[in-house]
């Protein structure tokens, strides 16, 4: 496709648009002839501040043309500030920079910033036409760089207009016109969407089954940009992701180690490998936020004890190595873990990593993740397995949603091959894939390559200036014996020898060094007491925020505000937060989050402190709340409401009964693969919980609690004796629910039956 240079304007900035003098008459002469002969757009600033911000608030200019040529006299509004170009550089390596200078002006240029432009014209050598040409000449070959390969030839294609002939039947949208709905859809998404909405009858792009043509150039864009050897583009999720890895190495009877708060596509994947799971358990802290795996979980020693220790690997298999391992990669909280040392305790036993990383994808693009990522190339490290990453782009990068990526690195001795894997790839893929899916994952490795890193280096320092925002706010209003919400990281940063408080620490000393992010024993703002050293640390991106009623020691405080009430409340002012757990909630900083996002976040916070503080009617407060259930949040003020929930957690040991809960790895008295055969059996019935425990049942399916949305129970697992913890807090979640209506949680595996206006959780179970 070709880009219309019209929508790509030329910034040009000079002090001397007005002037007189036979610069400023040139300089209106090349604009005309930019815009009436080139054709091109024009846009321009007389001051160098405002072009800059100009230029990092836009990503659609075409070429920037900077007059360089400064008079003696001009203040310091009228030169181009410090490092302008190099900034412009580090934003956009391949937008053409043209300076306007004269021999003069040249001779003053450095080395440096002559590296950074592409053409340096002289106002008043040449003719403007001579001039105007140079520069619409960069503008094209720019514009012909901008689009990514697979991008580009769908984009052509749908330019062309051709009479479709095959599938999908709205052919290029015009059956959308035949009725009002239809035209509704067609004017909402604009003529593009149905255009590119192509079949694999079209040659011209490829097969992404077969990675051939303009998908496989870009897939292997996306390699070279990610750091793997293989890159295949997925179009089901992350959650297809993991089974075309798994189903790629793992067979029935496989060990296989996989992190117990792992995502429930990977449950899946051991239905359908077959495979004997044994599982990492992650550490929680005493506020109920899941931690890491502790790295003495990789050894070899461990891995060994474990397999040992599991009661359906038979004996001769006891001695096999794993066949497969997964970690979650960063955590739901956004710890991501040093793959550097867990690498080098799991290749003793483990014939294939996988790290899966669907919140994470970003990690290669900015040097505060160095080494904390599936695809890193760390030196230290050269003899490893093979390493496969599944990478859910379209979360915290720029692609529809669905569109994710499977990255493989080869072993130092064992490769992956490509045809052998693409077999598990077609098991798991359409045959009508969506080409808008592949065109968003092509754009965002496009994105990435060329400047990721300054996009993620403002991502950062947003989310930085937010940390501290709300870490001054909570300190300022403590000063004044008041409260506010506060953040789940470190309280004081070491500058130096010094420890200075968060709130006071230079942002882009935080928004580029990884120190302050890393988790230690000596500064334990996290909770985990014993943490390794130079293990995990802090995506500055993920934002947990805490919310009053814990004690740094996880002591309940005598009041509290559960963060389910907050997010509950900020739903109403359009905010949804990502997670919410017992007194903390998470909030994601993309590359989508916005300045005006994060002032409507504080002030949305402010309005629920300032409801609190007054214990504001519930029926105002959270009319959707009171709604639910008049007879209950009648006459019941916020303030009053938050407190009713505090104690109920405090008195019924809420956070205890987690904490016990997730400790306990139940006994599995069969296989996942073989609970789910029992479902297609038909062999399997709803149970209640009261039930479930008393006769120590089966589930047949994964019982998976949000928050935190770590599975307590896999299907195949006996809700015995040694699984009462699990019982305990499930029941305590039941009674919580009945004791107050509008706080059901979302617990995969778990139905619920009302009898006598009471609610009783119940799951399937396989028949005795
Ligand atoms: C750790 C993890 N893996 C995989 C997935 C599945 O990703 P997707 O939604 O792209 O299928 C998720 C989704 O939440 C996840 O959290």
């Amino acid at each position: 496709m070709k880009l219309d240079k019209r929508e790509w304007p030329v910034l040009i900035v000079s002090g001397q648009f007005e002037s007189y003098s036979d610069e400023g008459c040139r300089l209106r002469e090349l604009m005309t002839q930019l815009t009436e002969v080139q054709e091109c757009a024009v846009l321009t600033s007389r001051s160098y501040e405002d072009a800059l911000h100009v230029f990092f608030s836009r990503a659609d200019l075409g070429a920037l043309v900077i007059d360089w040529d400064i008079p003696e006299d001009a203040d310091e509004e009228n030169r181009p500030p410090d490092g302008m170009l190099e900034k412009v550089r580090k934003r956009n390596p391949h937008i053409p920079v043209v300076l306007l200078t004269d021999k003069w002006g040249l001779e003053d240029l450095t080395a440096d910033e002559l590296k950074q432009v592409n053409d340096c014209i002289w106002k008043t050598s040449d003719t403007v036409e001579f001039l105007s040409g140079r520069i619409n000449t960069l503008v094209e070959e720019y514009m012909q760089s901008v689009l990514p390969p697979f991008f580009g030839e769908l984009a052509k294609y749908a330019q062309e207009y051709k009479y479709a002939w095959h599938t999908p039947g709205h052919m290029g949208g015009q059956g959308f016109l035949r009725s009002p709905a239809g035209v509704a859809m067609h004017k909402f998404f604009g003529e593009n969407v149905f255009r590119a909405d192509l079949s694999i009858s079209v040659p011209e792009l490829g097969s992404l089954l077969d990675h051939s043509g303009p998908v496989r150039d870009a897939e292997e864009c996306s390699a070279k940009v990610f750091g793997s050897d293989i890159t295949f583009y997925v179009l089901n999720g992350t959650s297809n992701v993991n089974q075309i890895i798994w189903r790629s190495q793992v067979l029935r009877d496989d060990i296989a180690f996989v992190d117990r708060n792992c995502h429930k596509s990977l449950n899946y994947a051991m239905v359908i490998t077959d495979a004997y799971p044994i599982y990492m358990t992650p550490r929680r802290n005493k506020r109920g936020i899941i931690g890491p795996v502790r790295l003495s979980e990789f050894s070899e020693e461990t891995i060994r004890a474990k397999i040992a220790a599991d009661k359906l690997i038979p004996a001769e298999l006891k001695g096999a190595k794993v066949k497969m391992s997964a970690l979650t990669n960063s955590t739901y909280d956004g710890l991501c873990y040093n793959v550097v040392n867990i690498k080098k305790e799991l290749k003793k036993s483990v014939e294939n990593l996988h790290f899966d990383e669907a919140w994470y994808a970003y990690a290669r693009f900015h040097p505060i993740y160095k080494d904390h990522y599936g695809m890193a190339d760390d030196e230290a490290n050269t003899e490893h397995p093979p390493i496969f990453c599944s990478q859910s782009t379209h979360k915290l990068l720029t692609a529809f949603s669905q569109a994710s990526m499977l990255h493989v690195k080869n072993g130092s001795h064992t490769a992956i091959n490509k045809d052998e894997l693409n077999e598990s790839y077609m098991m798991h893929g359409s045959t009508s894939p969506q080409y808008n899916m592949i065109a968003s994952l092509d754009v965002a490795t496009k994105m990435m390559g060329d400047n990721g890193e300054s996009l993620l280096s403002d991502t950062i320092l947003e989310a930085v200036h937010l940390r501290r925002k709300v870490a001054r706010m909570a300190k300022d209003m403590a000063d004044h014996g008041d409260w506010f919400f506060d953040m789940w990281q470190p309280k004081k940063v070491k500058c130096g020898k010094e420890l200075v408080d968060f709130h006071e620490v230079d942002c882009d000393y935080l928004a580029n060094t990884q120190e302050p992010w890393v988790l230690s024993k000596e500064n334990n703002w996290h909770g985990f007491d014993d943490i390794e050293d130079g293990y995990v640390m802090l995506d500055p991106i993920k934002l947990t925020f805490t919310t009053p009623g814990l004690d740094e020691d996880g002591t309940m405080q005598p009041t509290g505000i559960p963060a389910a009430v907050v997010t509950n409340y900020l739903i109403r002012h359009r905010i949804v937060c990502e997670k919410t757990d017992y007194y903390s909630f998470l909030l994601l900083n993309s590359l989508g989050t916005t300045r005006a996002k994060q002032g409507a976040l504080l002030s949305g916070l402010l309005a629920f402190k300032e409801l609190y503080d007054r214990n504001a009617p519930l029926r105002r407060a959270m009319p959707d709340l009171y709604a639910v259930s008049p007879e209950t949040y009648e006459k019941v003020g916020l303030k009053e409401h938050c407190q009713a929930i505090h104690e109920y957690f405090r008195d019924h040991e809420l956070l205890d009964k987690m904490q016990a809960a997730f400790q306990v790895i139940p006994d599995q008295a069969m296989k996942p693969a073989d609970a789910y055969h029992e479902v297609v059996r038909k062999n399997v019935e709803y149970v209640e919980l009261g039930e479930m425990f008393e006769q120590r049942r089966i589930p047949a399916v994964m019982l998976v609690p949000y928050p935190p949305g770590i599975p307590v129970m896999m299907g195949g697992e006996m809700l015995n004796e040694k699984a009462k913890p699990i019982f305990d807090y499930l029941k305590a979640r039941q009674a919580f629910e009945n004791k107050f209506p509008g706080y059901e949680s979302d617990i995969h595996g778990v139905e619920r039956d009302c009898r006598d206006g009471k609610q009783f959780f119940k799951t399937l179970c396989v028949k005795r």
